[in-house]
């Protein structure tokens, strides 16, 4: 295993009739902005019990975040942070909201240039301060809660890039299991197959001999593979709800992820699809994750072949026959949620796949757990996708 630090800060308040919380959480003196999506909150309640908790304290309202949050939309909050002395965010609905959030409260504080750099070059622009956050979660998928990630896409270049803070992370996080009551179909699925796709990407790399990390992760592919399908069936079941949404958070809190090496291949891929296509952050991810398994299958051997017999029982052949066993099974599960997996189901162009690897070309980039995925890997992969 690797050396490692891990600190997670965040306070989680998990379960039923949870929201009301928010008042012993949010600080007394504090002006806050609260931040919020395209409405869903105001359709589902969920905005009405905040208000209610929250009547006491002095607090403006910013709306109409979209999905895949925009850089222009994040800056135009920064602003109002800034002309009025906002000293707390709180966020309330799903990933996007809440990454969108991270970002405002980092550009607010930014001095040192333009806040783009935070995104286009995290490894240089560092984030000295944040205003401070909190988070009501409407949606399990993206582990945000519980981490200091933020993904946002620049609308004027069709970029999307992530970066990450402990700066930003919430300092508390409710989860009320209930907010999956309301979710379509689409979006349930779409948490199921984000989540499972985080813990692929911390586990699915190579031996370091870390059993508990290599357990912990499969206990959560295994709870998703068990409760996904139950949640779709019942949305108003409250224990595969409530096993759903921890599974999310567990996902993407660092734990698992801690002493091992990581891929992310597939997320960095992915936001391509989104940026150009619009298709959901999971979505992508299905379509790519197959492909990777699929072209990266010398460097995954080992865990590919324990992936397949944990997770799918798989152990008749040769390590070919299991791996292809182990892809076919993680695509069947996919489209059993409803997620389909391939390029031409979304109507993406075979010319994307150019638009893409020139993309990865232009910044050197190399992927993957071994850095070893290059443009023209990239190109493979999608290849393998059509
Ligand atoms: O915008 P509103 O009206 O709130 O509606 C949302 C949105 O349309 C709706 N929704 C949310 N909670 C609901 C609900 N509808 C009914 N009932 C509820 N309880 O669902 C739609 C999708 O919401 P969104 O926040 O976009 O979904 P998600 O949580 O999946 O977030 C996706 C974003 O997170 C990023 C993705 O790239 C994408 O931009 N990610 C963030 C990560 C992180 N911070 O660690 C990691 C992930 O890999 C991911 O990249
Ligand atoms: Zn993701």
């Amino acid at each position: 295993m690797y050396n490692f630090e891990y600190k997670n800060p965040v306070k989680i308040i998990f379960g039923k009739d949870t929201i009301s919380k928010v008042a012993n959480e949010v600080p007394k003196n504090a002006k806050v902005l609260l931040t919020y999506g395209g409405g869903s909150i105001k359709r589902t309640g969920v905005y009405e019990q905040v208000k209610t908790a929250l009547k006491n304290i002095d607090l403006i309202e910013f709306g109409g975040i979209e999905v895949n949050p925009h850089y222009e939309t994040c800056m135009k909050a920064a602003e109002i942070v800034k002309a009025e002395n906002i000293d707390f965010l709180l966020s309330v609905g799903g990933g996007s909201v809440l990454d969108a959030t991270k970002f405002i409260a980092a550009a607010a504080l930014y001095e040192n240039g333009d806040p783009w750099d935070i995104l286009s070059k995290p490894e240089t622009a560092e984030i000295e301060n944040a205003i401070a956050i909190g988070a009501v979660l409407t949606l399990p998928a993206t582990g945000s809660e519980m981490n200091g990630n933020s993904v946002i896409t620049k609308f004027e270049t069709l970029e999307k890039f992530a970066f990450s803070s402990p700066k930003v992370m919430p300092q508390f996080s409710i989860l009320d299991p209930e907010c999956v009551f309301t979710l379509p179909d689409k979006q349930v699925a779409n948490g199921v197959v984000d989540a499972f796709i985080h813990v692929i990407e911390q586990y699915l790399t190579f031996e370091v001999n870390s059993p508990i990390q290599d357990r912990f992760a499969e206990s959560i592919l295994t709870t998703l593979i068990e409760e996904g399908p139950k949640v779709l069936a019942d949305r108003n079941d409250y224990e595969p709800a409530a096993n759903f949404m921890w599974s999310a958070t567990m996902a993407l809190n660092g734990l698992i992820g801690s002493g091992v090496p990581q891929d992310w291949a597939t997320h960095q891929i992915g936001h391509e699809l989104t940026a150009l296509h619009g298709i959901d952050h999971a979505r992508t991810l299905a379509i790519i994750l197959p492909g990777l398994m699929h072209i990266k299958r010398t460097n995954k051997n080992d865990k590919l072949l324990q992936f397949g017999e944990r997770i799918w029982g798989i152990t008749q052949g040769n390590d070919d026959d299991k791996i292809d066993a182990a892809i076919v099974k993680t695509v069947k599960f996919f489209e059993t949620l409803g997620v389909p997996t391939t390029l031409h189901e979304y109507g993406v162009p075979e010319e994307t796949i150019g638009v893409i690897t020139a993309r990865f070309e232009k910044r050197g980039a190399k992927l993957g757990e071994k850095a070893d995925i290059d443009f023209k890997e990239v190109g493979e992969i999608l290849r393998a996708r059509l």
